[in-house]
């Protein structure tokens, strides 16, 4: 069969190669992909503009695609996956009205409220003198939220007064954020150590999928500003079995069941960012697909099928599905452009040399092919990947694999793993 994987980044690169590692896969299009993608074995890349879901339909029909699998936020709430089923392509990922669980903070709030799911106490405001009246109201640090996608940026930490009124002239008066800031959420800070639980969900049935950890920060031990996402492990020892029982009673469940409610079943990846502390949990937010890096270690430690995990899901054949994970740990690095999550160069060239090591994978992200070079086109350029026997082991790989990777610029953290660790 033949796949198509919608997105450009590490994510995508990951997906698409777990996908061809399927024997019954003959050809797995990504589009747009990257050069990582260009240069795997049965993975081809395809540039159709994603916004016109005709020329996607018209596509899928063409080469007989099996399975769609759509990486990005972006398309989901756009109503890509709605288009496509409709014509009766099997399309992997949640309707535009379930990405709201991720399209909007304040519908994601209002929702964890009513089911009862835990999160930190807010409140939303859609103009900027009562939100602005607010911040005499509230302790500090507090977090400003733009509602809408602002590709991981809308989330803004204040330390004072000023900094949250500062975000909010931000987001209301010079629109930094466009459409997705007209309005606010303002909401109680929380620490805590983070933890991702990412699932395969069908309406009500659920397949999590092995736990991990983020690195929001851009600099060594949390600190700078946020990102995507710079480095991941999987598993994440703050997950332990109480906890794991606690977010599927407490979060994933009503989560579904919610959703059902409101007539919005889910499909797809669901990921739940979680905030723990002392054994108890808040949900920082919901995202309505894989996590990027997080899929990277994820993937690398996945031995049954992805292809066929996602199909059983669109059958509503998720009761009777097994899914099969290495006992090893993985660990994946970003490595990024100098200036991320902020302004960055692009079009620098990368050198690559081979190493010699087992259970490494480096990850294209923004990367492009320009005459059989390799070039970057993004902020995060790769994540280098690896399993080891235990995460110290898979740490270590993963950053000999960075050692192999150079292009002018190029940063990475150099602690991604010693949470886990420690
Ligand atoms: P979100 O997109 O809402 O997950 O926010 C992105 C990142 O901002 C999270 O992964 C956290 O690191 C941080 N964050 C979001 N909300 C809070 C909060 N209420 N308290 C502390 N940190 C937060
Ligand atoms: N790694 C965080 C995210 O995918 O949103």
């Amino acid at each position: 069969m033949n796949i198509l994987v919608i997105g450009s980044g590490g994510r995508e690169h990951a997906l698409a190669w777990k996908a061809a590692q399927d024997q019954s896969v003959f050809e797995v299009f990504v589009c747009p992909g990257n050069a990582g993608t260009s240069l795997e074995n049965k993975l081809s890349n395809i540039s159709i503009n994603i916004n016109k879901f005709k020329d996607v339909k018209d596509f899928c029909i063409e080469k007989n695609i099996a399975l769609v699998i759509v990486g990005p936020e972006q398309p989901l709430v756009d109503g890509l996956v709605d288009y496509l089923q409709k014509s009766n392509i099997k399309t992997f990922g949640p309707s535009s009205a379930a990405a709201q669980l991720e399209g909007s903070k304040t519908f994601s709030k209002n929702f964890f409220v009513k089911y009862g799911i835990p999160t930190a106490n807010y409140a939303a405001f859609s103009n900027f003198e009562s939100a602005k009246d607010h911040l005499n109201k509230i302790p500090y640090p507090t977090v400003v939220k733009a509602d809408g996608l602002a590709a991981g940026k809308g989330v803004i930490i204040c330390q004072t007064k000023a900094e949250a009124l500062q975000a909010l002239v931000s987001i209301f008066k010079d629109n930094t954020f466009g459409i997705a800031g007209a309005s606010v959420v303002i909401e109680e800070f929380l620490s805590g150590e983070e933890a991702s639980f990412i699932a395969v969900v069908s309406k009500d049935k659920i397949i999590p999928l092995a736990t991990s950890q983020d690195h929001k920060a851009v600099g060594d031990g949390d600190v700078g500003l946020n990102t995507g996402g710079m480095g991941a492990y999987s598993p994440a020892p703050i997950v332990d079995e109480r906890m794991h029982k606690k977010i599927l009673n407490e979060v994933m469940q009503p989560t579904m069941h919610g959703l059902i409610n409101e007539g919005s079943p889910y499909l797809g990846f669901l990921y739940a960012g979680l905030m723990i502390k002392d054994g108890e949990l808040k949900v920082l937010e919901f995202n309505c697909r894989f996590g990027d890096p997080e899929t990277q270690p994820i993937l690398l430690r996945l031995k049954s099928s992805l292809v066929e995990l996602c199909i059983a899901a669109i059958d509503d054949n998720l009761d009777n599905h097994k899914i099969e994970w290495t006992k090893q740990h993985a660990c994946g690095v970003v490595i990024a452009s100098e200036g991320y999550p902020e302004n960055y160069k692009k079009n620098n060239e990368v050198k690559i040399k081979v190493i010699d090591l087992d259970g490494v994978k480096l990850f294209h992200a923004g990367t492009k092919l320009n005459q059989n070079k390799i070039f970057t086109s993004g902020g995060r350029v790769f994540c280098a990947t690896a399993l080891g026997n235990n995460l110290r082991e898979a740490q270590q790989k993963a950053y000999s694999l960075v050692e192999s990777v150079a292009f002018n610029g190029a940063f990475c953290r150099k602690d991604i793993g010693d949470k886990g660790i420690r």
